[in-house]
């Protein structure tokens, strides 16, 4: 089985993203994978109806893989990788977590929107728009309220105002240094400060699940932010709203956030299609590589016979 992994980083980088990959790789070897890592800057896409069956790395035709591993959030340079991950889907490579979603969970508002459309528990949340109707805001998302751009990770977009000149001051601060970025507005679920869960999902499956709690004081509970987390067992409805998250965003790879309400159960916070996995293996006794590669020959396997069969 040949598995291509697309990441930007240097895989030496002393980051939680670039362990990960390592992680891919030493897994990969000991289960015979043959895994590969490229950037998407490596990539010259060339298309014509013709060769279709290779693609141009460092300027040079390589044969395909069975799968495609997108690691880069389509964030910095997006156009590009999203590009890269389309044209192999489109010459027949299985993508995990493929453009359609990628696409659609990395805007906040999107996701929100799918999720809402399905009857799916999420919190008040509304578009941006300058000027900023604060009286409007206070009236539907209410106050404390919570800012994000729409297109952040690893927590780093993510505010909660809990003044009126915070939020005036903020407000005035993007106006004047950048008016086109986009955010949202959320209701602030105060119950579940500083703390949420991590559902890991794999084709339909919950792999594992982590409760993240923020540094005392904190209000962002990201791993990556130094959150401390531990193994959560979940109960078969909470199983259910994660599971049901994923395949309505239609997410093969899936990192579910779920925020703590007040009534007891859970609201859906976002989605993710590049879920980290360094601090849900810190808490919990499961091998996300394993089960990922566990996953995509099962996939090869239902695919070769069908085409046997054929
Ligand atoms: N509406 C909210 N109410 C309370 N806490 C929140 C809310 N939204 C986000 N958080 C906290 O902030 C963290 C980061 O938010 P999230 O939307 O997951 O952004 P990111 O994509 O950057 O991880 C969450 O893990 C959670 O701890
Ligand atoms: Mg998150």
């Amino acid at each position: 089985m040949k598995v291509w992994i697309l990441f930007s980083e240097d895989i030496e980088a002393p980051t939680n993203e670039a362990y990960e990959i390592r992680r891919f790789m030493t897994i990969g070897r000991e289960m015979g994978v043959d895994v590969k890592v490229f950037a998407p800057e490596q990539f010259d896409l060339l298309v014509n109806d013709e060769e279709r069956d290779t693609v141009l790395i460092n300027g040079k035709p390589q044969e395909l893989p069975d799968f495609l591993l997108p690691r880069t959030p389509p964030v910095e340079n997006g156009y590009f990788s999203l590009a890269v991950i389309r044209q192999l889907e489109q010459m027949g490579v299985h993508v995990y977590n493929d453009s359609a979603c990628i696409e659609a969970v990395a805007d906040k508002m999107h996701t929100h929107q799918i999720l809402a459309a399905k009857g799916l528990p999420t919190p008040s949340t509304m578009l941006a728009k300058f000027p900023v109707d604060f009286e409007l805001i206070k009236e539907h998302i209410g106050f404390p309220v919570v800012v994000k751009t729409l297109l952040g990770v690893n927590g780093t977009g993510v505010f909660l105002i809990e003044s009126d000149e915070a939020f005036h001051d903020l407000m005035n601060l993007i106006e004047e240094t950048n008016p086109d970025i986009q955010l949202i507005f959320q209701k602030y679920i105060a119950v579940s400060k500083g703390r949420d869960l991590r559902v890991f999902i794999v084709d339909g499956k919950v792999l594992a699940c982590m409760e993240r709690r923020a540094k005392p004081g904190g209000f962002k509970a990201n791993f990556s932010q130094g959150g401390s987390v531990n193994e959560f067992k979940l109960d078969k409805e909470t199983e259910e709203l994660a599971i049901k998250t994923a395949e309505v965003l239609n997410i093969q790879i899936a990192g579910i956030d779920l925020l703590f309400k007040e009534d007891g159960g859970f609201t859906i916070c976002e989605a993710n299609t590049f879920p980290g996995f360094r601090g849900l293996e810190k808490a919990c006794d499961v091998n996300i590589p394993e089960a990922v590669y566990n996953s995509m020959r099962t996939k090869l396997e239902a695919r070769e016979k069908k085409s046997k069969t054929a």
